[in-house]
């Protein structure tokens, strides 16, 4: 099963005369373990395709699958539970929280979902990376 579908899906944004197709009927599948880099100029789909590939927003007609579960039928609430489970996305803006150190953000991504890495494996990955000084500071 791939990781990833689009079936026929298409984004168009406005209405009239202010339409713009952002992004054309689209057909694609990812499996498990590839790594894809989407390119291409500057307007051209890039963010609409990958916000709809993740979850974030819908398209306009079409469908998505993430992990066998369908996107395109999903109620917000189910859709952003499953997006927690399944989708990490890493936006061009970082969208930390401000005013927390890096060990205060850990602990709230705990809080918002279970079943993250446990406190030894965070340990490890942190002096396998040489970061644990990093903890303390605000990510700013
Ligand atoms: N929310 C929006 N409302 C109207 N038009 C949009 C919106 N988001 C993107 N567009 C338009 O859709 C097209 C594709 O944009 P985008 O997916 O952001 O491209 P890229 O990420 O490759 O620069 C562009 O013409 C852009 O102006
Ligand atoms: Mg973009």
């Amino acid at each position: 099963m791939s990781i990833l579908q689009l079936k026929d899906a298409n984004k168009t944004y406005g209405e009239g005369h202010k339409k713009v197709e952002a992004m054309k009927n689209t057909n694609f599948v990812a499996e498990q373990g590839e790594l894809i880099a989407i390119i291409g100029p500057s307007g051209s789909g890039k963010s609409t395709f990958l916000t709809i590939a993740g979850g974030l927003q819908s398209p306009s007609e079409g469908s998505v699958f993430i992990n066998g579960h369908d996107f395109t039928n999903m109620k917000e609430k189910q859709r952003a539970a499953t997006r927690l489970q399944e989708v990490g996305f890493i936006l061009q803006a970082s969208n930390l929280v401000p005013f927390l150190t890096v060990a205060e953000q850990l602990t709230l991504s705990d809080k918002v979902k279970k079943d993250n890495m446990n406190a030894a494996e965070r340990d490890r990955l942190l002096t396998e990376l040489d970061i644990t000084d990093l903890l303390k500071k605000i990510p700013f």
